[in-house]
């Protein structure tokens, strides 16, 4: 087989969309290109073959993957034998790959999330055809490929997918219908991924799930997250570990002891909340209320003082009041989050929140998000000069072009800028905070080094 190249081997573009589970799969996609000869660029006019990573999330995610789908239309015209291929969430959606069939003839072959380990016969069928592909092949719901070469983007970050799918069904979320029933890797796969990783000098590793906390239930030799945590710190290294994402529903006090007992966890919590108000939360089915939230959160500060707690807030839920909607301020006030990613509701086909009354006009929600953005601006302010005077283990990223200054991430995931040698990017350093300017921390090397957490 080869892709008709317009140099002496095939290029490849992948573009990525949506969420860290997207980033790892493009991972896998371009692991498995690179063993068939492809190298990669991201100029699209350079390319053999454009691939779209899509996601589904909200609608204004996939409004962006048609107008960028679009724009290919004149690559093409200019460079006929290029091959378009869209994967990911969208294309799991079948009004999607049916609007993709009618109105963008162009496009070569469409697979979805379930199909990527199949990419390299996708690959062969449209090019030895030479005719439109849009897989549909069903596939095992419990099925898990291991062993799909990967090609990591990064040297000192890397993701390990520790389980795929959801079950949770929230009332306004379109994953469970696009990734499919939960299912975890076995422990001692993701222990040699893990190892490999410290052993090649990552030292960034994040575990991925859309629930982490329910990892393991359904093996046959079940194993709590927990215990897969407290397992892959006991890898002797100079790594951090952490974990996304948490449901506050299978959050277990267990977990928060193996993190606060933990050698390399970072004291960091990234735990959705996406309401404080307890009636929003039953209609979005998330199966927690308020209190059982914030007692987790006493919990999880009282084994971890330094902990940093980050969230996902959905603003304008179906019937969502303003006075409700102030359940979810007082409740940022009261957790004091170091950030938050905050989203106004968007209908998602086929969901049950689509179909619910929304009396709320979108200036106003966008009122009430304005609203939200600004509470949190206080709160991480007011975090981060809670900071100001501590030594902070910092992992350096980058030199900042701008500032010239180093750049590098705390345990807590916080962005601290300090002077320092070219030398320091890719370790860790013991970083006096200084600073506190809004969300951003300045500080200086420290010389004594102070207690501090990973
Ligand atoms: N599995 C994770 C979330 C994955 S999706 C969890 O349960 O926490 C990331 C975030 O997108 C969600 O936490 C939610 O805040 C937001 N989101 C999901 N569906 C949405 C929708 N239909 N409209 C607006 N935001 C949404
Ligand atoms: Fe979506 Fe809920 Fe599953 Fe998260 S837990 S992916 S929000 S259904
Ligand atoms: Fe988007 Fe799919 Fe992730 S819908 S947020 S890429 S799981």
């Amino acid at each position: 087989m080869s892709v008709r190249a317009r140099g002496a081997s095939p290029v490849a573009m992948i573009h990525t969309y949506g969420c860290q589970q997207n980033v790892a799969d493009s991972e896998k996609i371009k692991g498995q290109l690179e063993q068939m000869g492809f190298s990669f660029t991201d100029a699209a006019e350079e390319a053999d073959l454009i691939l779209f990573n899509t996601c589904a999330i909200r609608e204004h995610a996939e409004d962006r993957v048609f107008g960028n789908i679009g724009a290919l239309k004149n690559i093409k015209r200019r460079h006929p034998s290029l091959l378009v291929a869209l994967c990911g969430c969208m294309m799991e959606q079948p009004h999607v790959a049916e609007r993709i069939q009618k109105s963008f003839p162009f496009v070569n072959l469409v697979f979805g999330t379930h199909a990527i380990h199949r990419l390299p016969g996708l690959l062969y069928d449209t090019l030895v055809n030479g005719k439109r592909v849009f897989d549909h092949q069903p596939e095992d719901e419990s099925k898990i490929v291991e062993g799909v070469p990967v090609r990591r983007d990064g040297t000192v970050k890397a993701w390990v997918t520790i389980m795929y799918g959801c079950n949770n069904f929230c009332s306004y979320c379109v994953v469970p219908y696009v990734r499919g029933r939960e299912r975890s890797r076995e422990p001692e796969a993701i222990l040699k991924e893990f190892e490999g990783l410290v052993r090649a000098g990552y030292k960034d590793i994040t575990l991925l799930g859309q629930n982490v906390n329910s990892y393991g239930k359904s093996l046959a030799n079940p194993v709590s997250f927990a215990e897969l945590l407290h397992r892959l710190d006991q890898v002797p290294g100079d790594y951090r570990i952490r974990f996304m994402t948490s449901h506050p529903k299978d959050a277990t006090k267990e977990l928060f002891d193996v993190m606060a007992q933990g050698k390399h966890i970072s004291h960091h919590l990234h735990l959705p909340c996406q309401s404080g108000n307890d009636r929003v939360l039953k209609e979005m089915n998330r199966h927690y209320d308020r209190e059982r939230y914030l007692s987790l959160i006493r919990y999880a500060k009282k084994q971890m003082p330094d902990l940093s707690i980050t969230s996902d807030i959905i603003v304008g839920f179906p019937g969502e009041t303003y006075e409700e909607f102030q359940d979810t301020i007082s409740l940022i006030r009261e957790v004091g989050f170091t950030s938050l990613f905050t989203f106004i509701f968007s209908p998602r086909k086929g969901t049950r929140a689509e179909k619910m009354e929304d009396p709320v006009p979108a200036q106003e929600k966008s009122q009430w998000f304005q609203e939200l953005c600004a509470a949190q601006e206080q709160v991480a302010a007011e975090r981060c000069a809670s900071m100001v005077g501590r030594t902070e283990r910092v992992l350096v990223e980058e030199r900042n072009a701008k500032t010239g200054l180093l750049s590098g991430r705390t345990g807590g995931n916080i962005i601290v800028d300090f002077p320092g040698p070219d030398s320091a990017v890719g370790t860790f350093a013991q970083v006096k905070i200084t600073q506190a300017r809004n969300w951003i921390l300045k500080g200086e090397l420290a010389q004594q080094f102070a207690e501090a957490s990973v």
